[in-house]
């Protein structure tokens, strides 16, 4: 079968943090300015995929008609899509499928979640519920604690010290302190990291992604479709999901995630590249030893020593491979269903010039990585300039 060549032409993200608004409405507006930043109208829509995981938390499922009927486009077809963490780069990947198999000119992706009705116990058995729940979630075990899992045992194998993942967590805030989108527009210093709580050991405050609201969108298109782009597109070179055990006990090794292992070396043959064709990267830093693992499972550091590099600040956005200018997950902060779509809306805005004071040295091609809960699901994709 031939693919069409298949281009992101209209991105657009709210501030993540505290929305006075619902999901629904955030997703609709900020779907509405995506699809205007591509120079389309809603009506060249054909399809629209959403994810809203913990829509249920404010009583709407089936959201897609009500973001669709907002944007005065009730009769194209919708569909929530759903895959933890990971939901709105999976929405992706099937805008792409259908644009790429020539199902559809022009699909709209948009995700978006509210938490901040709900306390922290609240939203933590919210999301307990994407682990495995009668043998995780339903014994006590929460994300901060299967990512604690995770860095012991990584820690345990390599020579870990506290400062290489506060390097990371730094480095986050002190990208998102120049991204208007960003939850935490704040830097931190070491010496902050270093006297945050202990959430789970070796997990400090500073090692986690927030609770945010947000909502983000991107419009995808053939080639053939966008005669006169309104913006500088992303090429779809990959885009891929893969899967693999969600149980922890019951995996070969704890040193990382094997579906963005997967993900990666498919992402790279079907893009031809290597690691070292890569910009810039967007990676699912949830917690900062998230990004260790990420980095090491597609290839761009050595096991065991991705904490080193990222103390010696070769991830900074002036770094040799500049990782999360945006502020990750970390300090961007981590809607759950907006966060794969807003991974795209960062590199969109890095190529088209409106990353300002967060721009990276070099923006020909850029890898987003987005994982859903500890790695049962994970999609990742490679964009290039024309
Ligand atoms: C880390 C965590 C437990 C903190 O929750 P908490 O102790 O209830 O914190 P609160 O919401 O009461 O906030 C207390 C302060 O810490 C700040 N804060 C909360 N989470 C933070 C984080 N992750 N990083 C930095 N600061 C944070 C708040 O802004 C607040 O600051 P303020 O006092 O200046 O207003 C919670 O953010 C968490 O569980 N995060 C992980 C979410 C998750 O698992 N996501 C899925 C990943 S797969």
């Amino acid at each position: 079968m031939t693919m069409r060549e298949t281009w992101v032409v209209g991105a657009a993200s709210n501030r993540f943090g505290k929305m006075k608004e619902s999901a629904r409405e955030a997703a609709t507006r900020v779907s509405m300015e995506a699809i205007r930043s591509s120079g389309l109208e809603p009506k060249d829509i054909g399809h629209t995929f959403v994810s809203n995981a913990f829509g249920i938390s404010e009583h709407q499922a089936h959201v897609g008609p009500l973001i669709n009927g907002g944007l005065g486009i009730p009769e194209v077809p919708s569909a929530t899509i759903e895959s933890a963490c990971s939901s709105s780069s999976a929405a992706l990947h099937e805008a792409f499928v259908h644009v790429a198999g020539g199902f559809e000119d022009a699909v709209l992706v948009v995700g978006a979640e509210k938490l901040s009705h709900l306390d922290t116990l609240a939203a933590t058995s919210y999301f307990a519920i994407g682990a495995d729940y009668p043998f995780e979630s339903k014994n006590g075990a929460t994300f901060p604690g299967l990512y604690a899992t995770l860095a012991t045992a990584y820690e345990h194998t390599f020579p870990t010290r506290p400062e290489m993942l506060g390097a990371i967590a730094i480095k986050a805030h002190a990208n998102g302190a120049r991204n208007p989108h960003a939850h935490f527009q704040k830097e931190i210093t070491m010496e902050t990291y270093l006297n945050s709580p202990m959430i789970a050991s070796p997990l400090r405050l500073y090692d986690c992604c927030p609770f945010s609201d947000g909502a983000a969108a991107v419009v995808v298109a053939s080639k053939e479709f966008m005669k006169k782009p309104a913006q500088e597109p992303l090429v779809i070179r990959a885009s891929v999901r893969t899967g693999s055990i969600t149980e922890m006990q019951d995996r070969p090794d704890l040193l990382g995630l094997p579906s963005t292992r997967a993900a990666a070396a498919k992402a790279f043959r079907q893009a031809h590249m290597e690691p070292k064709d890569i910009d810039f990267l967007e990676v699912h830093d949830c917690f900062t030893i998230a990004e260790i693992l990420a980095l090491e499972d597609m290839g761009f550091f050595p096991r065991g020593t991705a904490g080193k590099e990222s103390l010696e600040g070769v991830t900074t956005r002036d770094g040799k491979l500049p990782v999360n200018p945006s502020g990750g997950l970390k300090a961007k902060g981590h809607p759950v269903s907006a966060s794969g779509a807003s991974q795209v809306v960062e590199v969109f805005e890095q190529v088209n010039g409106l990353a300002k004071s967060r721009a990276v040295p070099k923006n020909d091609v850029a890898l987003t990585h987005n994982v859903g809960a500890t790695g049962g699901s994970c999609s990742v994709h490679i964009f290039s300039r024309r």
